[in-house]
């Protein structure tokens, strides 16, 4: 079984083809950071407009690495939601066009879903799992009890931790993407100079709250007179930042391990997704708690992280298997929670 993949629901175009058998034939990825670099952030004209003129020459580009002619392939999948919409709007179409032509099923895939499900591309890893799923656009808990059933544990009620990352990072100006930003001068830095809140730390459940923090940082900066402050200050503020960070994602991180212990007795995998997981600081941290734990971690390679094409395509994978195929008339979806009976907070946020 063989299945193109579409991802274009925020600034990266991309593509892959992906079989059931675990091997990835062919994938390609165009990053729009530095189109948007300027504006330090996302712009979503600008990202809508990049991925009409990218699309098709990647999809060509995958299909001829992996050797393939569309008539080899048992299924198209794009990532309908949550995102941009014009992005959205552009893969699916693209995907909807070839899988009508060619007579092939189409496959609605959930962006989130991509990521719950990549670290299965990888290895044979049962159902279910606890997914830390931590990007620029999500932070949620989720228990992943199958494909197409997510149970939200808890997400962030304000930014996702990524946002934070990027948030920091400008009032910092260092610069967009935050988080390697941050990461690296971080190294540099004393977590003790200076004294930033835990938000939510020793709350019961496993919400995270990141705007306190932000607010912090700003204030700092501030009192610090704006664009003036030395670099060791800098990066004193990083280290204190994500060490922040480190001890929120942790303190919750251990309540959510306990809610899928309580439910799933034995179970120990703990997965972490999403752009923020290529932070090794982090990883390490969420690596120790989770050992003492007695859990596993398993977190994909960097490139499995951070959004790509590859993911979609094996979501595409995951869903075609069970006959989880979608109409032509599927609409995209901006915002699509995991879990459809958690409440709307933090479920499907759109991605920033
Ligand atoms: O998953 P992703 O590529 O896109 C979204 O779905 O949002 O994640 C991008 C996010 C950005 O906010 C970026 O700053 C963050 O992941 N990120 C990091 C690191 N690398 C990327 N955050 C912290 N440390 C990093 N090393
Ligand atoms: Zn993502």
């Amino acid at each position: 079984m063989i299945v193109l993949g579409i991802e274009s629901s925020c600034d990266e175009t991309a593509a892959a083809v992906v079989n059931d058998q675990r091997q990835i034939l062919a994938e390609c990825l165009h990053s729009q950071v530095a189109a948007h670099e300027p504006y330090g952030g996302i712009v979503p004209e600008i990202a809508a407009r990049a991925h009409l003129d990218y699309l098709d020459e990647i999809v060509a580009g995958v299909m001829a690495d992996a050797r393939l002619t569309f008539d080899d392939l048992d299924g198209v999948a794009a990532t309908a939601g949550p995102g941009l919409i014009g992005g959205l709007l552009v893969g699916t179409m693209t995907a909807k066009a070839i899988a009508a032509f060619h007579g092939l099923p189409f496959l609605a895939v959930n962006h989130l879903e991509g990521h719950a499900l990549s670290f299965r591309l990888l290895e044979d890893l049962d159902f279910p799992y606890l997914l830390l799923l931590v990007s620029g656009g999500h932070s949620q808990f989720v228990i992943v009890e199958g494909v197409g059933t997510y149970r939200l544990l808890g997400s962030t009620v304000d930014d996702a931790v990524g946002e934070a990352f990027d948030k920091t990072a400008k009032l910092l100006g260092l610069g967009y993407p935050g988080g390697p930003k941050i990461e690296e001068l971080a190294k540099q830095g004393n977590a003790k100079s200076f004294d930033l809140p835990r938000p939510m730390i020793g709350r019961k459940g496993c919400e995270l709250s990141l705007s306190g923090l932000k607010t912090a940082v700003r204030q700092t900066v501030a009192r610090l007179a704006g664009d003036s402050i030395p670099s060791g200050d800098l990066a004193n503020i990083a280290a204190a930042f994500q060490t922040a960070i480190g001890d929120v994602l942790v303190d919750r991180s251990g309540n959510a391990i306990r809610q899928f212990q309580a439910r799933y007795p034995g179970r120990e995998a703990f997965v972490i997704a999403g752009g923020v997981a290529a932070n090794q600081y982090l990883r390490t941290r969420l690596s120790e708690l989770v050992k003492g734990e007695g859990m596993r971690l398993h977190v994909p390679p960097q490139k499995l992280c951070t959004d790509n094409g590859t993911m979609i395509a094996w979501a595409g994978v995951e869903r075609l298997r069970l006959g989880l195929t979608d109409g032509f008339d599927f609409a995209v979806k901006p915002r699509w929670p995991l879990d459809p009976h958690a409440s709307s907070k933090g479920g499907g946020e759109v991605h920033s």
